[in-house]
């Protein structure tokens, strides 16, 4: 038993690292894969949660971000530039702290959460809002990094998908092989071509013995996979996951496709009670897009999509405390006592 030394440290021989990569890392990975007691009971599968939240910004963004600002430094890039409906900023705007680079990031104004928002700031990003969508960010972003000195880290750097992939690497380590079904939910789409990527890597090299079905989950009112076109004008309250037009089309369609899997719809309403499923029957606390994939599980059971004894792993992608106002509207509000034990005790209806 050794203490974990970051995502790159160990599984270099699988990343495009050399000896001339300078590692820039936050320990990032070596995330809990819970089991999900709750939720195994709900659908008669073995339902486990990659808690990706427990990563050193609160997403799974950092895998990724250890691995494209390593390969930037590598390259002798001084700043680093992204769009982000709000975790990819974040992770960006530490790991560019660490790497001692500038970091220069868009958001859409007003559709980003404040723990975020917070994150980048407190880490000395140039934070833009951008009066657009998500979509308007990135093609911004896009042509900034063509015309400008900034390295492109969006999930369009193939960097960021290599470390992604790792995230598959350890499910396999840890439960000895594959799983039947990996549930996730589904946005600018790098993190399911990511997984699909690490599970046939290593089912390739027979680390594992299959691959699971790759099943994502895209909010109703953002769900260009499941219309099969882009999304002009996308909606959902799951703003990390605002997204029309996904980057990683193509790299999406294929996991689905050569896994058996699909791509699926959930409601902000199946999202919200997922979201409270998991911090009230598991104890898990994630923001409201990681709670699709666990929607998707629940909604995938009922069509019949996933048999009873499956085991399957839902990614839970982020930290609830990055977007606290969808814990706290819908709550009791708090009661305030006086400093008084009989008090305390009758508020709490002890008595
Ligand atoms: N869950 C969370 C919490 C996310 O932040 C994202 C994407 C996703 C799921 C979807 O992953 O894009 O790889 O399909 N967030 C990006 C960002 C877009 O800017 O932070 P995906």
């Amino acid at each position: 038993n050794r203490a974990w030394r970051g995502l790159i440290a160990e599984y270099r021989d699988r990343l495009p690292v050399t000896e001339a990569t300078p590692v820039v890392t936050l320990l990032e990975g070596g995330t809990p894969l819970l089991p999900a007691q709750r939720i195994s009971q709900l659908t008669g599968c073995e339902v486990y949660l990659k808690v990706e939240g427990a990563n050193p910004t609160g997403s799974f963004k950092d895998r990724g971000m250890t691995v494209a600002i390593s390969k930037a430094a590598e390259e002798g890039a001084k700043a680093v530039i992204c769009a982000s409906t709000g975790n990819t900023s974040a992770s960006a705007a530490a790991y560019a702290v660490r790497a001692g680079m500038t970091c220069a990031v868009l958001v859409p104004k007003g559709k980003i959460a404040m723990g975020k928002l917070a994150q980048a700031l407190v880490h000395g990003a140039r934070l833009l809002q951008v009066d657009g969508n998500f979509d308007d960010c990135l093609e911004l972003a896009r042509k900034l990094a063509v015309d400008y000195p900034v390295a492109l880290v969006n999930s369009v750097n193939k960097f960021r998908l290599q470390g992604q992939k790792t995230a598959a690497f350890e499910i396999v380590d840890a439960l000895g092989d594959a799983p039947d079904v990996h549930c996730l939910p589904v946005g600018n789409a790098g993190n399911i071509s990511a997984y699909w990527m690490g599970y046939t890597e290593y089912a390739a090299d027979k680390v594992a013995t299959k691959t699971p079905r790759m099943l994502g989950f895209q909010a109703s009112g953002a769900a260009p996979f499941v219309k099969g076109e882009p999304v002009r004008s996308p909606q959902t309250i799951a703003t990390a996951i605002r997204i029309g037009n996904p980057a990683s089309w193509d790299l999406a369609i294929a996991a689905r496709d050569e896994s058996g899997g699909a791509i699926s719809a959930v409601t902000d309403r199946q999202i919200l009670a997922a979201y409270r499923l998991l911090a009230r029957e598991e104890g898990v606390f994630v923001e409201p897009a990681s709670a699709a994939s666990v929607a998707g599980v629940l909604q995938a059971r009922e069509q019949g999509l996933i048999e009873a004894g499956e085991r399957v792993v839902c990614t839970v992608t982020g930290n609830g405390l990055k977007d606290p106002d969808w814990a706290i509207s819908g709550a009791p509000a708090p009661i305030t006592v006086k400093v008084d034990a009989h008090a305390a005790a009758s508020a709490l209806g002890l008595t």
